[in-house]
């Protein structure tokens, strides 16, 4: 079966089966076809029934929603995941919450996103420091009590930092090192073309234009950091992969966002003057999804504003497939490099793409 077959088949299956769930949850009659044994209403948790349930406006019918009646909303496939639905909708009202962050990342993961709400105190560091103060937190490392640490295999900064040394795979794995690349990161110029500069990038629009944006997967932070630093708003999009990313984010003085590449950017239309993304928009994506995303991040930019690719990889055989989703978008190319990736050897024919999209000033509808 190829991929494209393959995730074809996939998406019909969660069209389908969030089909299912819809007509579940708001029908009392058993659906007619099952993917899987669908939920019923008295398997779903007390808790998450609470939160999802409709709830009545206490003013009767609003215009604006048009309606009487608030839907809080929870990611569809919520309810696929019971037994871990179950785990987490399990907690005791207005106390603590169980220390369950693998959990909830996971079913986030898996598109169960947004997360329920929950009422209860998520773990916390008992002995939470002040923050450094600006500009200081820049390029600070904060102290290991300032991190509630059960979720990750470190239990230290120091750890974090020493695991760039270490063979096995972690995600962004040298991130946290403050003194190592992350120093030179979009700042220092490099003989790689695919490297460009945020100096040059932001030089390609009238001086002071570039003002708010957004990086997708901006693992520890330092290209908001290194923006800030120019007078630019960035708010960073990470998961907690084996590391405490959001929170080292926010010691540094700039703002995470807890969000993963599936959800919807939170962001209206026509508002944003740059995306960045290095990295993780790559072929791990499937090819719909990723559709979507770049059609949502071209959403949520100004007419005129930037999406800067970064290193996105994929196989030389994959190239045709990844152009033609760019390309259907509707930016203007205003750079396009094209580059081996030789990192894993060059027998696996990867390749980089790193280019600066525009979207179009005028008529961009
Ligand atoms: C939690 O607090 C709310 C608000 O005070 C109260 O109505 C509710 O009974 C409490 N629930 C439990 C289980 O303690
Ligand atoms: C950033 O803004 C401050 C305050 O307006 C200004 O003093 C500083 O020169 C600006 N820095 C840059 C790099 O533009």
């Amino acid at each position: 079966m190829s991929m494209d077959t393959t995730h074809k088949l996939l998406f019909l299956l969660l069209l389908l089966s969030s089909n299912l769930l819809t007509f579940f949850l708001f029908s009392s009659s058993p659906p007619t076809t099952t993917i899987q044994p669908p939920p019923s209403g008295t398997d779903l948790p007390p808790e998450f029934l609470a939160f999802t349930s409709p709830q009545s406006l206490p003013f009767g019918h609003n215009p604006n929603f048009d309606s009487s009646t608030l839907y809080p909303p929870v990611g569809h496939p919520c309810t696929l995941f019971l037994s871990d639905l179950r785990r987490f909708s399990t907690y005791p009202i207005n106390g603590s919450c169980p220390d369950d962050e693998l959990l909830a990342q996971k079913l986030l993961l898996r598109g169960c996103e947004p997360l329920p709400r929950r009422r209860c105190r998520p773990a916390s560091p008992p002995d939470f420091p002040e923050p450094s103060p600006l500009p200081l937190s820049l390029w600070s490392t904060p102290p290991d009590s300032s991190v509630h640490w059960t979720p990750y295999s470190c239990k230290s900064f120091s750890c974090l930092i020493a695991r760039k040394h270490l063979p096995a795979f972690d995600d962004c794995k040298d991130c946290f090192d403050l003194s190592g690349r992350e120093l030179s990161r979009w700042v220092t110029p490099s003989s790689n073309p695919l490297d460009f500069t945020i100096d040059h990038v932001l030089s390609s629009k009238p001086p002071g234009t570039i003002r708010i944006g957004l990086d997708i997967g901006g693992g520890s932070g330092t290209f908001a950091v290194r923006m800030k630093e120019r007078n630019v708003t960035i708010i960073t999009t990470s998961m907690n992969l084996n590391g405490p990313f959001n929170s080292f984010i926010a010691s540094r003085g700039v703002v995470p966002m807890y969000v993963s590449v599936s959800q919807r950017l939170p962001f209206f239309d026509n508002t944003l003057d740059i995306v960045h993304s290095m990295h993780v928009l790559s072929n791990w994506i499937p090819t719909t999804l990723l559709h979507f995303i770049v059609f949502d991040v071209y959403r949520v930019l100004r007419p005129g504003g930037i999406f800067w690719l970064d290193h996105f990889f994929f196989v030389e055989e994959q190239m045709e497939e990844y152009v033609g989703v760019i390309e259907s978008v509707g930016f203007l190319k205003v750079k396009w490099v094209l580059g081996r990736k030789l990192d894993r050897g060059p027998e696996l024919r990867e390749m980089y793409i790193s280019a600066l999209l525009e979207k179009p000033l005028k008529n961009s509808w």
